[in-house]
């Protein structure tokens, strides 16, 4: 039996849809325009794909969006004083900088610059902290949210069952790891996290109710990785070449979608599965930071 396709992109367009009606809520009722800043530096052709959609993202929903293109050799001193101008600035809310940096960027360094008020990536050691104990008053990370979103709003309780998560990347398998554990509705799952160094990666793999692959190698997880009905959720966003194409490559996940998708019960696509859920989620996130930066009840 063939599984069922998760729809990223109509679940990402209800939660949209909220954050439009919070949007006109904020400007009817206090006369704030939530704003996000976004940081690209340097010319990777994926990160311009995604910042090109978080400014597009903003702008439909209402957001203000400041996008600031840094070139590629641009110093760590002014990718600070940037964020620190950004820190002050009362039309921004939310900054970003999208990752991966050039290699003379300290990431770390620049992700403790900024005001952990703002950080609506939750990239900040002060809101992993936050979200690791449970607390409710900082942000969580927009795409292991957009995970915990997609399953909510299909009806996939993780309570109890078996979530393996493939991969431990900052940004997507140890955050997924925390939401996934927390003792919360929605949550409450028993949680594995394999990866690289892993001995008899895919004997975890199978025992997995629900696997979460985020590891960033196209088409790793095969039908003979997961158990029969699993619920596979594919974070990977992978572009290999393909000269058939116009642009001479494809998306592909971190599964193999075809062979996976007739032995799991629950599957996400890629694109239209946990992509649109990222973006979705940042826009959530700008807007909590905005009420929270005015006191307004979140
Ligand atoms: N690169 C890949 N995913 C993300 C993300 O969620 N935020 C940022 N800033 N960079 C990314």
């Amino acid at each position: 039996m063939a599984a069922q396709i998760i729809d990223g992109k109509k679940i990402a367009a209800q939660v949209n849809e909220e954050s439009r009606k919070e949007i006109s809520m904020l400007a009817r009722d206090h006369n704030f325009q939530p704003g996000l800043a976004v940081i690209l530096i340097g010319e990777d052709p994926a990160s311009q794909v995604y910042v090109n959609m978080k400014d597009r993202k903003c702008r439909e929903l209402g957001i203000y969006s400041a996008k600031h293109v840094l070139a590629a050799a641009t110093p760590q001193e002014e990718v600070l004083e940037l964020i620190a101008q950004l820190n002050h600035d009362p039309k921004i809310n939310g900054i970003l900088v999208q990752s991966p940096p050039p290699p003379q960027i300290d990431e770390e360094q620049v992700v403790a610059a900024v005001d952990p008020a703002k950080d609506v990536d939750c990239f900040h050691p002060q809101n992993v902290g936050k979200m690791f104990i449970g607390r409710q008053d900082g942000f969580f990370p927009c795409t292991p949210y957009g995970v915990m979103v997609l399953l909510e709003r299909s009806g996939i309780d993780p309570a109890g069952r078996h979530a393996v998560i493939v991969g431990r990347s900052n940004i997507v398998g140890k955050p997924m790891l925390a939401l996934l554990v927390q003792k919360t509705a929605g949550a409450n799952a028993t949680v594995t996290c394999v990866h690289s160094r892993t001995r008899s990666l895919p004997e975890l793999t199978r025992r997995a109710d629900i696997l979460i692959a985020a590891i960033g190698k196209p088409e790793f997880i095969t039908a003979d990785m997961i158990r029969e009905n699993a619920v596979v959720v594919d974070v990977g966003m992978n572009r290999v070449e393909d000269a058939g194409t116009q642009r001479g490559y494809r998306l592909v996940g971190d599964v193999k979608f075809d062979e996976v998708a007739e032995k799991a019960a629950f599957i996400t696509p890629v694109p239209g599965g946990v992509g649109p859920m990222t973006i979705a989620m940042l826009m959530h996130n700008t807007i909590k930071a905005c009420k929270m930066q005015h006191g307004i009840k979140i």
